[in-house]
């Protein structure tokens, strides 16, 4: 394909049913902007050229496509929003004089490459002039009628809001996305405000191709593909549907979803074969995870790598790496900038920020990990603090290789731990340990024998 074809896709509206600050297109469904899963159904068509018609919050939604990794796109304005045939008008300075246009709705984010793919093909060879994508609804509610006449040719589409009771009892709706030769185009100058709305509608050009002899052909989508998003109750139907079908692509490539009903994928997510998300589990912002592992339940993870045969059960994890066979949790928090290496352990009610932990070192219980470069093998101690902030500043500490870090250390940064070096549990240190020392901090224990028997006897005697 891509031989003459421009996509345009219009998102100059306000989007006034979502009574939203955040423009429309921006609304997120599997972690990306609604606008984006339109573009990257389009991608694969390799048009020659892309064109975003923008107006409402135009710098906000042309500042977010350009951050888009779908290849490049060209802007054009429509200063006020007077109707879909207004916004694709506002494009066409920015299209060639020949070939087929392509366009599409900001807000139709489930629909599939295969189908915009089948849209073509049916106007390529039907020869047409224009060609809609139409569906049947059990619930055509709110959605344009397709018209058509006695022999079943489609005449026009008539909104719902200017429908006879006759014309809203069809069923066969406009779906918004259509191509169109570019040379009938030129008759968008020729679309009247004359509806309820006062806009210009861009399906009023059917009529116009027809009296211009040009023919106009249909292609029927599936309603799961053709659904649009127009407030946050339909928002929430199509995630729902994008969802599952981005559950049902990584099951058929081999991972177990115990739970789709419960499990949440972002559209840019990759998970290895044989790994098992249990219910609950999160997967956000491009995390990407190794073979083998077993993820949830109760897991989300925010940006991160996992590698094989990992573990994390009950967790959260901001933009970190968990290593190859690391043991995640249950209840850790691994803040941005947590390295855990192969093997590693970061146990129960232990928070990592900016570290790195290094392979086979072990972190089982209830510390706190800050700014800290930790080598292979230590073992940390329960209740152990890397004590990273001094109330204004932020001090790193490192802890060589083999290092056994007694239970309830306080590690005063900036301070650094020798390889093989101990420390005695409930220390506070404050000076570099050398390699194979022991340091202990802490006054000695006094023990005063008998002291608790005559306690309880003076007790008993005042009974
Ligand atoms: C539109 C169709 C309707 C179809 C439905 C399918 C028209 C008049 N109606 O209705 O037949 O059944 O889509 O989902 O086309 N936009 C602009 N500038 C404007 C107005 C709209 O760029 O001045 C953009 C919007 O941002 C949106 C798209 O065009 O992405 C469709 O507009 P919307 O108001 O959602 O149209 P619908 O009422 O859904
Ligand atoms: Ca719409």
């Amino acid at each position: 394909m891509g031989q003459g074809l421009t996509v345009v896709v219009l998102a100059a509206g306000e989007g006034k049913r979502f009574r939203s600050a955040l423009p429309k297109p921006l609304h997120p469904l599997a972690g990306r902007p609604l606008l984006w899963h339109v573009l990257a159904a389009a991608a694969p068509l390799k048009a020659d050229r892309t064109v975003v018609v923008v107006g409402n919050a135009a710098d906000q939604v042309t500042a977010a496509v350009e951050g888009f990794d779908l290849g490049p796109v060209r802007f054009a304005v429509q200063s006020a929003q007077r109707g879909t045939g207004d916004a694709l008008a506002a494009a066409l300075p920015l299209l060639d004089a020949a070939g087929d246009v392509l366009v599409l709705s900001g807000d139709t984010p489930l629909v599939s490459p295969a189908l915009l793919e089948g849209l073509l093909d049916r106007h390529r060879s039907a020869r047409a002039a224009a060609t809609l994508l139409t569906c049947v609804l059990d619930d055509p509610d709110g959605y344009g009628r397709v018209l058509r006449d006695g022999a079943g040719a489609v005449t026009g589409v008539v909104e719902q809001r200017d429908a006879t009771p006759a014309q809203r009892a069809i069923g066969e709706v406009n779906a918004g996305m259509y191509v169109f030769r570019r040379a009938v185009l030129d008759r968008l100058a020729e679309l009247r405000p004359d509806n309820d709305q006062g806009e210009c509608y861009l399906p009023d050009l059917v009529p116009l191709v027809l009296t211009g002899g040009g023919g106009v052909a249909t292609h029927p989508g599936p309603e799961e593909e053709v659904r649009g998003v127009n407030d946050r109750v339909e928002l929430a139907e199509a995630g729902a549907v994008l969802r599952l079908r981005l559950l049902e692509r990584l099951m058929l490539a081999g991972v177990t979803v115990v739970d789709p009903a419960s499990t949440y994928v972002d559209a840019d997510v990759e998970v290895g074969q044989d790994t098992v998300l249990a219910p609950l589990t999160f997967l956000e912002a491009g995390t990407r995870v190794g073979s083998r592992c077993r993820l949830g339940p109760n897991v989300r993870l925010v940006g991160c790598t996992v590698g094989d045969d990992a573990t994390v059960a009950q967790s959260v994890a901001l933009q970190s790496t968990i290593g190859p066979r690391a043991v995640v949790g249950p209840f850790a928090s691994l803040r941005p900038g947590s390295e855990l290496g192969e093997a590693s352990k970061v146990g129960t009610f232990v928070e990592v920020k900016q570290s790195t932990i290094g392979p086979g070192s072990k972190v089982p219980h209830l510390s706190y990990v800050g700014d800290a470069d930790i080598g292979a093998r230590v073992n940390v101690g329960a209740g152990t603090v890397f004590v990273n902030y001094d109330g204004v500043d932020k001090h790193r500490t490192s802890v060589g290789d083999g290092a056994f870090i007694g239970s309830d250390t306080m590690l005063v940064a900036p301070v650094t731990i020798g390889d093989g070096a101990q420390t005695a549990a409930g220390s506070t240190i404050t000076k570099n340990v050398p390699p194979d020392a022991l340091a202990i901090e802490r006054s000695d224990q006094r023990t005063i024998e008998g002291w608790a028997a005559r306690r309880r006897r003076k007790r008993e005697t005042r009974e």
